[in-house]
């Protein structure tokens, strides 16, 4: 054995046998490896991909091992699932790719390996490409596209990456759902066939399925033991992932763009670069890959994602359409006295010829509504500045209504199929820009730069995305390329994304896409937070983010304080359960404080400075899941945990109310043993404490043990509530 390189998190080494020389190529964060045998003139195979792998164990893997090619391409062997499959200029169906070289790279905290590839025959080219990190548990996959070939080659499908899971009995767990009833989990074995999730929606990619998933390997999923892989697409459009269960029991796993109705037609030397596949292996259950996504998307991948967010009131809820200057200025006082520190103005406040009354016009006018707001802007900053609060504001950049002057001016800018009339959307006149065009693209990013411009002091911008692609054509892409639409319209929009970010990388931005529609590590490059859905129901949104939560960090999830009865659901839930919920992600409030008593705007007062106590632990800490409200036993529990274990805030809510009903105890998780904790409630309505209030644990108790919650609140008669819920705060002695 000769080892010919070494780098920090990453190894080539070459293993020599006889005549025969297998070269292993080996992918390694601190705790995962990937080990793909790469020898020059054969297909790259993957042979190991989980926990970190002594060197030892690496050299044996060739042998012992089923080895599957990393990247299965089409033609060569027809009947198995490929990643990748193209047409020839010349006809040609098939592919039959070779390795050529590997390389590696360094990047900030990261090293990237290529695996070159090139087709035996045609000047055809693939580089399979890993990056992995050195401070957080994650490889990213994806390929890079190009030919030589005389005319262009049309790419007919072309994953991002491909990942065989091993044998037997392996579940999935993935998130699903609909408009208000985002990030529902599904949790089911993989069996023989063809799994499929997939979104053909063109614009918002997280409200039904999601392109992340978590595959447990030891059978049945547990939050806190066994082997786990999760995978996120980090793509901003359609995607498709495909689990193929073989007759070889292997489960075989492909992500990338979804290629329905997306032929690309790959011209020569045009490098098509597929979005990554963001990988980690976790043999801590479905929390330990949840905390290993986590933490790279806070320090990688979310935009500002080390920077705590601040408390906001958005109007949404509170006014709806009802804009302006006295009621803005109302909201921020009321926010600014409650300790809140930023005011989002939502949908409502634009459109001169076409005010903006209801949804059914003005989307593309981004000018004030100076009926609604003589002062303008200015006099929303002035009042922001006289409250000591920061402003923000919304918009929905990509669309227009054809009741718009910016329709009547460009209406070659939206997507509409040739000789035919557009499909409309919400308010029946909804369109969306075609933003494969280069001028819409300079509208889009005009329109951010010029409010900042004027605005500098614009802190927040809520980015809303309302329609899918209904009208399959693009105005500005000739005839032939009418396949690139769904592509050309996601990079136009990166486009704009990054320049936005170039210019204003600390400008805060909410993506939202009717409530969750852009949940996802695609987007999330550009924004530093999502809206994770239109429904505020606290009960409700126990389930979403515990769903949302198994891939995103809680300070990406948007969480809101809602008025009873719940604006969607009609449901009337305390005060203090709709606090207990929404503190246990981004915290914020979407309600009219002018409808709250005092006594529920002192509750608020409290419960908000507490969170900012309470903020660290929850939008930089660890998250342990340890009861689920999909196992329906009547209650659920998690609790973020910071790196040094000397702080962790412990969320309990009742999901079931029956008189008599047992609830499980729960045990903590991802303490110190060792250490002392001393354990305090936050936002308590009863006038006598706990029996655990001001009592002081080992960590090890707490983890074994559990704390004993009371079923309910102990309340005079005439406040007693069906829901209860309790937010601890455990401190460990310095
Ligand atoms: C979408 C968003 C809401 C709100 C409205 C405004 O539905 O999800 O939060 O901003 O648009 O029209």
């Amino acid at each position: 054995m000769k080892q010919i390189m070494k780098l920090s998190g990453w190894v080539l080494a070459a293993c020599c046998s006889g005549a025969l020389m297998a070269q292993n190529v080996v992918v390694s964060t601190p705790h995962n490896s990937l080990v793909l045998k790469a020898k020059e003139g054969e297909t790259p195979k993957v042979l190991y991909y989980g926990g970190r792998i002594a060197e030892s164990d690496v050299q044996n893997l060739s042998a012992t091992v089923v080895a599957h090619n990393a990247f299965p391409v089409y033609g060569m062997n027809c009947p198995s699932e490929s990643a990748l499959a193209v047409t020839h200029a010349d006809g040609n169906y098939s592919l039959d790719m070779m390795l050529t070289g590997t390389s590696t790279r360094e990047e900030n905290n990261a090293t990237v390996t290529v695996l070159e590839m090139k087709d035996r025959v045609y000047p055809f080219y693939l580089n399979l490409c890993y990056r992995a990190y050195q401070d957080a548990d994650v490889i990213e996959a994806w390929t890079e596209i190009r030919h030589t070939e005389k005319k262009p080659v049309v790419l007919r499908q072309f994953a991002s990456a491909y990942l065989p899971i091993r044998r037997g009995n392996v579940w999935i767990s993935h998130l699903s759902g609909s408009w208000g009833n985002e990030g529902c989990l599904t949790q089911e074995a993989l069996t023989p066939g063809l799994q499929v999730i997939k979104n053909r929606d063109g614009v918002r990619n997280s409200h039904s399925d999601h392109a992340e998933v978590m595959f447990s390997l030891e059978g049945q999923p547990s939050e806190t033991n066994g082997e786990v892989i999760a995978a996120a697409l980090c793509y901003s459009g359609n995607y498709k992932l495909r689990v193929e269960t073989h007759d070889d029991d292997y489960h075989h796993f492909f992500a990338g763009i979804n290629e329905e109705h997306s032929p690309y037609t790959l011209k020569k030397d045009e490098i098509f670069v597929t979005p990554e596949l963001a990988l980690t292996y976790s043999s801590e259950g479905l929390s330990g890959g949840s905390r290993n996504l986590h933490r790279w998307a806070r320090l990688h991948k979310l935009a500002n994602g080390t920077t705590l967010r601040k408390i906001l009131l958005n109007s949404w809820e509170g006014v709806y359409f009802d804009i302006n200057q006295e009621g803005m200025d109302q909201m921020m006082k009321d926010i600014a006295s409650m300790g809140g520190e930023l005011f989002v103005m939502d949908d409502g406040w634009f459109g001169q010829k076409y005010p903006r009354k209801t949804d059914n016009s003005s989307l593309g006018d981004w000018i004030v509504d100076t009926e609604k707001l003589p002062e303008g802007i200015n006099g929303l900053l002035r009042s922001a500045r006289n409250h000591g609060v920061k402003f923000g504001i919304w918009i929905e950049p990509e669309m227009a209504n054809t009741v718009s002057e910016l329709y009547e001016k460009h209406p070659d800018w939206i997507l509409k199929a040739p000789e035919r009339d557009p499909v409309l959307g919400r308010g029946g006149t909804q369109v969306v820009l075609d933003l494969a065009n280069p001028a819409v693209q300079d509208f889009v990013f005009n329109l951010v730069d010029t409010l900042m411009n004027r605005y500098p002091e614009i802190d927040y911008i809520k980015w809303d995305a309302n329609m899918s692609v209904m009208n399959h054509g693009s105005q500005y892409l000739p005839a032939t390329e009418q396949g690139h639409l769904f592509i050309a319209y996601h990079r136009g929009l990166e486009q704009v994304w990054k320049r936005v970010r170039a210019k204003y990388p600390r400008l805060t931005i909410q993506a939202c896409a009717s409530g969750g529609g852009r949940a996802n590590y695609g987007v999330l490059p550009y924004f530093d937070e999502f809206w994770v859905s239109d429904n505020t129901d606290a009960l409700q949104r126990v389930y979403m983010q515990w769903g949302t939560s198994y891939f995103f960090p809680a300070i990406a999830m948007a969480s809101h304080i809602s008025a009873a009865p719940n604006h969607q659901t009609g449901r009337t839930i305390p005060l203090k359960y709709r606090i207990d919920v929404a503190m246990s992600g981004r915290l914020g409030m979407e309600i009219q404080p002018k409808h709250m008593t005092d006594e529920e705007k002192e509750f608020c007062r409290k419960a908000i400075a507490d969170y900012k106590r309470i903020r660290p632990i929850v939008q930089q800490g660890d998250i342990y899941r340890l009861l689920s409200p999909y196992d329906r036993q009547g209650a659920a529990s998690l609790m973020y945990v910071t790196e040094r274990k000397d702080e962790a805030v412990f969320f309990w809510w009742k999901t079931e109310h029956f008189v008599n009903q047992h609830l499980p105890r729960v045990r903590m998780s991802g303490l110190d043993p060792q250490r002392l904790y001393t354990v305090r409630e936050l936002n308590r309505v009863e006038k006598y404490p706990l029996a655990v209030e001001g009592r002081t644990f080992t960590g090890r108790y707490l983890m074994e043990q559990g704390l004993e919650i009371p079923y309910s609140h102990r309340m005079e008669s005439h406040k007693q509530m069906g829901y209860s819920s309790r937010v601890l705060l455990l401190e460990a002695a310095k």
